[in-house]
């Protein structure tokens, strides 16, 4: 059990509500708050606490998590949810007592907390974050269908801090985690993991659609070759193998079978089936190029000298 602390949890969807049920399954006292009053009112039949978003304004808090929508609209991630939950929670803390700590949990662009959340809680509350309250970004990784289960059991948990006095406050809610590894970044750094986290899957899954098409207009079998793969391709069962970042993909035999497949299917009439092995191509000359740019004037230099 936790040492109780007091959290407010603002937008009581998915994520809120399996947020506000592990806290309180852990030992913390919640109270949901949402602006839709069905919502509130469902949550109530569930026995927590709940009130309309108009009652934030009276609830004290150690901890206020800000998880409300952050839509893709026209291609533009939409924060005005955010920031507009981030006003509420502001005018929450005028007169807080303890340097509470306000936690964004919506997935939104680097730099939004420190762009709009942190000017926007200052402003109505007419406090200075770092000194009157911490400022945490904290993103979250369940899968909406086993919302609940996932915010329990995470294999991660990511705390994106303003100050360390912010992600000790936020360490103290994930006490009953225990054995979960805690890293701990900057602000923009947690926001950018979990684009990165979402990205990665996107583009995994891609992949694979786009072997699924090229290994079957091939009259090969994707089903039986991707449960090999996934057994035997290093990037499937070594988690951190390519992560590194920085180096293009090297040795023999990645750049040739990467170039040699694409040119086959091309001679087949199947390139077109292909844009995200072209991509990789593309991608992996580029880094190699500014890789060698980089490395050419220590190179000249290293060889003037040896001369
Ligand atoms: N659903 C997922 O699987 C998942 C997983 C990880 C992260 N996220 C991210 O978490 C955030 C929330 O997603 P969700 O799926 O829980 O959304 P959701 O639509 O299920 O819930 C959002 C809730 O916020 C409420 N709300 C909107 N504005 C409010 C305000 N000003 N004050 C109080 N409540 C307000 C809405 O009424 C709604 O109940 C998004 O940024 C999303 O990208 C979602």
């Amino acid at each position: 059990m936790a040492d109780p602390l007091s959290i407010a949890v603002i937008g009581s969807g998915v994520v809120g509500t399996a947020t506000g049920a592990g806290f309180t399954a852990k030992g913390h006292r919640v109270v949901f708050c949402d602006v839709d009053p069905e919502r509130v009112a469902l949550l109530k039949s569930r026995g927590f606490d709940a009130v309309h978003a108009s009652a934030l304004v009276d609830v004290r808090a150690s901890a206020y998590l800000i998880s409300v929508p952050s839509p893709t609209v026209d291609e533009r991630v939409d924060t005005s949810y955010v920031r507009e939950a981030a006003v509420a929670v502001g005018r929450a803390i005028v007169s807080a007592k303890h340097r509470p700590v306000v936690v964004v949990r919506s997935t939104v662009p680097p730099g939004t907390t420190e762009r709009i959340v942190i000017p926007a809680l200052e402003l109505a509350s007419g406090r200075r974050a770092g000194r009157d309250f911490g400022v945490c970004m904290n993103p979250e990784f369940l899968r909406a269908a086993t919302a609940e289960r996932d915010f329990l059991e995470p294999r991660v948990i990511v705390i994106g801090a303003l100050d360390e006095a912010s992600a000790e406050a936020l360490r103290r809610l994930y006490t009953p985690w225990g054995d979960v590894p805690v890293h701990v970044m900057s602000l923009r750094t947690a926001e950018a993991t979990k684009y990165v986290a979402n990205l990665f899957n996107a583009t995994k899954i891609s992949f694979f659609n786009e072997m699924h098409r090229a290994l079957r207009a091939l009259s090969a079998e994707p089903e039986s070759a991707f449960e090999a793969v996934a057994l035997g391709a290093e990037g499937m069962w070594n988690p951190r193998y390519g992560t590194r970042g920085g180096l293009p993909y090297g040795g023999i035999c990645l750049p040739k079978d990467a170039v040699g497949f694409l040119g086959f299917a091309r001679d087949h009439g199947l390139g077109h089936l292909l844009p995200m092995l072209r991509a990789t191509i593309h991608v992996n000359d580029e880094i190699a190029g500014l890789v060698w740019a980089e490395a050419e004037p220590e190179l000249a230099r290293a060889e003037g000298r040896a001369h």
